[in-house]
């Protein structure tokens, strides 16, 4: 067991991602600024949050929202400059909430001055920094690995006569991690940020920087109902070679943490990845997220699935980084649809499903990671035409349904379904026009619900999400049971129930989550001689749960 007095300050603190395009806009121009996300550290602070997570603000032409990086040692002017950085991370310090850069290091963008000179030719001093192959004797391209956004993952380039490698949009060139230069360069940004005073990375898409050694096709898509295409770059065997490097040139001797996010690991690899003998402080692993919508992230063909599946990927993650490693908690980020759809299958309110999410991932082992917004409990928001998406996957998820023969009508549902740009809608600060978020038209629509969905809202109603969120940090961050505690789940086979316990020293905190629009009943004796720590919907009485209801008792 670990002692409290021995947690890192990033485990025993909440952390919040922002999407900066959609916090707040202090320029009243309709996207958010760096500006806007200082504004509201006093907000942050009321959740008990020590860590912010920023999506990438570095210069970009946003073909991807930021993760298509031109020069990652400047600020794209949309969201603000170099200084309104620099200020936030200062006064971010003074409210002990530290910023965590995103690191996109699989990829730049096209416009990046390395893929610009990379282009030329096969004989400069860039030609070597991306995944450059010769096309196949008639032409086509050298496999039939499919990006992460739809189409092929090769882009023909006249000038090199050659293709290039793009596991996402194709103005995203992936890099050559096997060239030491291409390597330096990137440990070299992470460490001027890391001196800037950041508290640590999230490193996007990590999984993807290793290539395989022979480039072979794969099965086609489709294929038994197979869409595995996509996968032949991920977690290839040797990548952690250079992650090993890139924690010793970066990581080691500074108080940061580095999350990384890793599709195409399971629980079962974690040991690899943090802990004593891993790369990283913390993985972001999606077996969870894969629950509702299948490992392979086709829209149009999400999964069947029961409470007990989702229950044994979040226990397998919390069994694996139990004595080894740190979990970081989470049900929404940037990628998702709202969690108040995505992991309930019944009717009910939207307030009780975001209150019962709020009870597991603020009682639960590990590091809680709130996305903007979840506190407030929006649901997905109200498309009603594909040209309403501005995301680049969803309209290449809307293609690939329409290719796999659904109707338009069908191929939007899964877009409504799924898209990432539920998650991107203007954070909803009161009332007011543009929901508070700025004074001129937002670049994604505002959700319909903001009326009666916001922070002003619900800071006068005690029973509301945002105040439940405020409760449970503030309880998380004084009991030591909820910090370092131990977890143990209870009622594995219910399909109504999602429980634990968490036992440190004497003490013991149990959360019962009822994910059904019906009531539940459970055993009193799993929390005798404890009494109610919180209740989202009030009082509580042992042995049953009101529909949607969450109690934590200690
Ligand atoms: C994962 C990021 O979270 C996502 O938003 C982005 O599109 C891809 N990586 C590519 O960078």
């Amino acid at each position: 067991m670990i002692r409290c007095e021995d947690l890192a300050w990033w485990q025993k603190t909440i952390a919040y991602e922002v999407y900066p395009k959609s916090f707040l806009d202090t320029r009243n121009r309709g996207t958010g600024t760096l500006k806007g996300i200082t504004a509201k550290l006093d907000y942050l602070q009321s959740l008990g949050v020590g860590a912010m997570w920023i999506t990438p603000c570095y210069k970009s032409p946003m073909v991807d929202n930021g993760y298509d990086v031109q020069d990652y040692y400047s600020i794209d002017p949309s969201f603000g400059t170099m200084e309104d950085m620099d200020e936030l991370i200062a006064r971010g310090r003074e409210r002990g909430i530290r910023v965590v850069m995103d690191l996109v290091f699989n990829h730049t963008s096209d416009q990046c001055a390395w893929f610009q000179a990379s282009k030329k030719s096969r004989n400069n001093e860039y030609a070597d920094w991306y995944v450059w192959r010769d096309a196949r004797e008639d032409g086509s391209a050298p496999t039939n690995w499919r990006s992460i956004f739809g189409g092929s993952a090769w882009e023909w380039c006249e000038k090199r006569g050659q293709y290039y490698l793009h596991t996402f949009a194709k103005q995203q060139p992936d890099l050559n991690w096997e060239n030491p230069n291409v390597r330096k360069a990137l440990f070299d940004i992470a460490n001027y940020w890391a001196d800037k005073g950041v508290g640590g990375f999230r490193i996007d898409a990590i999984t993807y920087i290793k290539k395989p050694v022979v480039f072979a096709d794969g099965p086609a898509d489709g294929e038994d109902g197979l869409y595995p295409v996509h996968n032949a770059t991920a977690n290839q065997p040797g990548i952690l070679d250079y992650l090993h490097e890139f924690k010793a040139a970066v990581r080691d001797g500074r108080d940061i943490f580095m999350v990384g996010e890793a599709n195409g690991v399971d629980a079962s690899e974690l040991h690899n990845w943090v802990g004593e003998d891993g790369v990283f402080d913390l993985l972001f692993e999606f077996s969870h997220m894969h629950v509702p919508m299948g490992a392979a992230e086709i829209w149009c063909r999400p999964a069947t699935w029961t409470l007990t599946d989702l229950k044994r990927a979040l226990a397998a993650s919390q069994e694996a980084t139990a004595t080894n490693g740190w979990y970081p908690a989470f049900f929404e980020n940037h990628d998702q649809p709202r969690s108040t759809v995505n992991f309930f299958q019944c009717d009910g309110s939207l307030a009780n499903k975001a209150k019962v999410l709020g009870a597991v991932l603020l009682t639960t082992r590990g590091t809680p990671f709130l996305y903007q917004g979840e506190e407030l409990g929006y649901g997905n928001a109200d498309w009603r035409d594909v040209d309403e998406f501005d995301d680049v996957q969803t309209r290449a998820q809307y293609d690939f349904a329409k290719g796999e023969g659904l109707d338009d009508a069908d191929a939007l549902a899964a877009c409504v379904r799924f898209s990432r740009d539920n998650a991107r809608t203007p954070m909803q600060w009161s009332d007011g026009a543009y929901a508070g978020f700025s004074a001129a038209a937002p670049w994604l629509p505002v959700h319909d619900d903001h009326a009666v969905c916001n922070v002003e809202a619900q800071e006068s109603d005690p029973s509301s999400p945002l105040a439940w969120y405020r409760e449970l940090a503030a309880l998380r961050l004084k009991t030591p049971t909820l910090l370092a505690g131990d977890w143990t789940e209870l009622m594995g086979e219910s399909e109504q129930v999602l429980a634990f316990k968490r036992t440190y020293e004497d003490a013991c905190v149990v959360t019962l989550a009822n994910f059904s629009n019906e009531p539940a009943a459970y055993d009193p004796a799993l929390v005798e001689g404890l009494t109610l720590l919180a209740g989202s919907q009030g009082t509580a009485e042992p042995g049953v749960l009101r529909p949607l209801e969450a109690t934590v008792w200690g």
